[in-house]
């Protein structure tokens, strides 16, 4: 007989793990309070972007390089359980700096990226311009990241659900998870819409909603939501090649002109609205950095709820206190590009158990002495 497993939450990471699970002979049980994926999945640009972000090659980010090193053939494979195609796009991305501040930052990028091997090459004024023609005059200059790709994120949702349909994950939509169930501090199920159902483990995949679980009286590691707000304009011919930032702003450009803006970083709880000065922001920035784009039509806006943590690292790992239950969130920024490693790593652990080393920096067990939130 198969060992039941229980992923909490449908977003892009607990539909790769479950998936990733059911592959290797487990029976899964996925829960989610709404639809799949409608949170910050849905929300994001589906950027891979594992340097452009980067302050250091700490943990964090040898395991974002990791996961984008995969993602080609993580793609093909959702592609042939599928048959859907969630565009993965590798046209690389563009970094400009407007004044001699940002381009001493970005230098400071190209030093220690070309010494840890990475692709990444300065490009002076007209060379900018050479790539990406419509980017407004006033660049000073640039860094190109021939390795950052994106995909589509809203695409990518629809695949993984139908792939973890294909692979036999038995989906609960509309089902809250309130209580993990334990006995003798081991995991034995959980209560979802106050009906118990058994498994021999839990992941908790529940994004910006992964703390709000009960569990005994056991500590879990705060996560809590960052808003994004974002807008999508449309434009046609497309104006931009690849993804272009600028500060903390993003241009990504879509196979059919679609240009998505993002995005603001706000704590505001659980707050999803769209806000005016939120939308000038982005607006603005996009007009400053394609100044042409303030003929494009406005196609859609809308915010999405990074789940962050206290140190800004995901937790993924094994509750150090409660066999059983196992963390798969707080990927903050980079909840897309860490779903193939995410999905990997942690069916490791489930299959072996025992945790991969390339989790250790991310366990949940750094939070037990402090920065902890007592279960509600
Ligand atoms: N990774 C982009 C963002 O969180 O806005």
């Amino acid at each position: 007989m198969k060992s039941r497993i229980i992923v909490i939450g449908g977003g892009l990471i607990g539909c790769a793990v479950a998936t990733e699970l059911a592959s290797r002979n487990f029976q899964v049980l996925l829960f989610e309070k709404h639809f799949p994926g409608q949170e910050a999945s849905w929300a994001s640009a589906g950027m891979l972007a594992p340097q452009t972000e980067a302050k250091n090659p700490d943990p964090l980010f040898q395991l974002c390089i990791k996961s984008s090193s995969m993602y080609k053939d993580y793609v093909q494979e959702l592609k042939e359980i599928t048959g859907l195609d969630p565009c993965y796009r590798t046209s690389g991305a563009i970094q400009i700096a407007f004044d001699q501040s940002s381009i001493e930052q970005l230098l400071q990028s190209h030093k220690w990226q070309f010494e840890q091997g990475l692709k990444i090459e300065w490009l002076t004024h007209q060379q900018a311009l050479d790539l990406e023609p419509n980017l407004s005059n006033e660049v000073a200059g640039a860094l190109f990241y021939q390795d950052e790709f994106q995909i589509d994120n809203r695409k990518l949702v629809e695949t993984l659900i139908t792939a973890a349909e294909r692979k036999g994950v038995e989906i609960h939509s509309g089902c809250q998870v309130t209580e993990i169930l334990t006995d003798n501090y081991s995991v034995t199920g959980i209560v979802a819409n106050e009906k118990r159902y058994s498994a021999c483990k839990v992941i908790n995949a529940a994004g910006s909603w992964g703390s709000m679980l009960k569990v005994e009286d056991r500590f879990l590691p705060k996560v809590f939501p960052v808003r994004g707000q974002m807008v999508s304009l449309k434009t046609s011919p497309s104006l931009l090649k690849q993804t272009v930032h600028f500060d903390h702003y993003y241009l990504v450009p879509r196979f059919d002109g679609t240009i998505i803006v993002g995005s603001t970083t706000e704590q505001v709880g659980y707050e999803k609205r769209v806000t005016t000065a939120g939308l000038e922001s982005l607006l603005a920035n996009a007009q400053k950095v394609v100044p042409t784009l303030a003929t494009a039509s406005f196609k859609e806006a809308w915010a999405g709820l990074r789940p962050a943590t206290e140190d800004g690292l995901p937790i993924l790992g094994q509750h150090p206190e409660i066999s059983g239950l196992i963390f798969a969130t707080g990927h903050y920024r980079n909840g897309v590009l860490l779903v193939p490693i995410t999905a990997k790593l942690i069916a490791e652990l489930v299959e072996k158990e025992q945790e991969p080393d390339q989790l250790l920096p991310f366990s949940p067990a750094r939070f037990l002495m402090q920065n902890c939130l007592p279960a509600v």
